[in-house]
């Protein structure tokens, strides 16, 4: 199976080495990739945010299947139009993908489906925001009505902190969403989805803040790992039966079919689940670690979802233990990051990169905000965290940070439910 994989993060360099690890996938490429992914499959300078340009080089590679990992081509409706030229495309069409780009939309499905989730008003007009903060917080959480790659969300005590993001997002004329807090420790679960069939992957919880101790401002994603020891299988279970598949079912009754990976991100509280969010795709840089336990081929669990029998699929099987990724974020991110620095160790069993490219001499650089993230796999958590840190120590690049703590909430027993 020729496989085209759309997107140049650290989820899309893990989704290639999932793939390229299946033995029915024969040829790999890429659209745009980075420096790391061009070890595994051809990168092709596209502009993936094009459907035509994304139509013509499927075409071009005659690809059997077609993978998107960033939302902003779900949204724009890229599946859909690879779909209409007839190719199995992994990701559903821009209507579903709304549960992504429009937080309002995903409310409005959540409510008709019954699932738990934050209260929460849209603001659209500055004259109500101090009424409207008023109503909320202390803790405050307010949210740009958009994609902004995870860095949209404030989530404060501080007033000022809270009204200062809104009024950004007001004055480029996004609507924000102010929404009462979710207490509880966070997961994410990935589930497959193709119409009302759902089949969860591996639980994995994100660190989203940029600091050790969750210090700082939120960022695309610092680390993660899975499985989580704290989070009983009977709690997934019900994510799944009263989370997941009654949103997929009421997408399915409005006529707007997911099909690909429905991401919920949920806080287990004292009532136990409620949604924080909905993604459209898989998860960065939680994917990193799910897919690496993955024992069961990828190119088919992606092509069984592509092609609507994922029902047909025999169960996922995964690897004992567990996996902990750790990101190398460049000097400055969550802020405007440097770039441009010759990157030691890029190459390092484990590194999958994310934000890097290669200059006109052939090195390794970093070209983004999340440079790398390095994956450390063990018999359990401890193991896993131990491998991650160890094999960081053999990576340089000037001015980088990472977080030092992921995972060691969780393998301290500080993390209940
Ligand atoms: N891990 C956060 C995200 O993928 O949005």
């Amino acid at each position: 199976m020729r496989v085209l994989v759309i997107g140049s993060g650290g989820r899309e360099h893990a989704l290639l080495l999932g793939l390229s690890r299946d033995p029915s996938v024969s040829d790999l490429h890429v659209a745009p990739g980075n420096a790391g992914t061009a070890a595994l499959a051809t990168n092709h300078a596209v502009d993936v945010a094009s459907a035509d340009a994304v139509v013509a080089l499927a075409r071009e590679v005659a690809a059997e299947l077609v993978v998107i990992g960033p939302e902003v081509p779900l949204v724009l409706g890229v599946a859909d139009a690879l779909r209409e030229a007839g190719f199995a495309t992994f990701g559903p069409g821009a209507r579903a993908a709304q549960i992504e780009g429009s937080k309002a939309f995903a409310k409005d499905v959540m409510a008709a489906a019954g699932v738990r989730t934050a209260h929460s008003e849209v603001v659209d007009n500055p004259a109500k925001l101090d009424a409207a903060l008023d109503r909320f917080g202390p803790t405050w959480v307010v949210k740009d009505d958009g994609l902004a790659a995870g860095k949209g969300v404030v989530v404060t005590t501080d007033r000022a902190a809270a009204r200062s993001h809104a009024a950004e997002c007001l004055e480029i004329g996004h609507p924000v969403l102010l929404e009462s807090f979710l207490d509880g420790p966070e997961v994410s679960l990935f589930c497959l989805v193709d119409g009302d069939t759902v089949v969860p992957l591996i639980p994995a919880q994100d660190h989203k803040r940029v600091g050790d101790n969750d210090a700082g401002p939120n960022t695309g994603g610092m680390g993660a790992y899975t499985p989580l020891p704290w989070l009983p299988d009977d709690v997934t279970r019900q994510i799944v039966d009263d989370v997941v598949k009654p949103v997929a079912a009421e997408l399915v009754r409005r006529d707007t079919p997911f099909s690909g990976l429905l991401y919920a991100g949920l806080a287990i509280g004292a009532d136990g689940p409620a949604v924080v969010e909905f993604n459209c795709r898989f998860g960065d840089p939680e994917t990193q670690a799910v897919l690496a336990l993955l024992k069961s081929p990828l190119g088919q669990t992606l092509n069984a979802t592509a092609t609507g029998t994922l029902a047909d699929l025999p169960p996922l099987e995964w690897e004992d233990g567990a996996a902990v990724v750790v990101v190398i974020a460049a000097e400055n991110y969550p802020g405007k990051p440097r770039t441009g620095d010759a990157i030691i160790g890029a190459g390092g069993e484990g590194v999958l990169h994310a934000g890097t490219a290669l200059d006109a001499a052939g090195q390794v650089v970093s070209s983004g905000g999340r440079v790398l993230g390095v994956l450390g796999v063990g018999a359990d958590l401890a193991e896993a965290r131990a491998q991650a840190y160890e094999r960081i120590e053999a990576i340089k690049l000037p001015g980088a940070h990472h977080r030092t703590d992921i995972g060691r909430a969780a393998l301290d027993g500080e993390i209940s439910i």
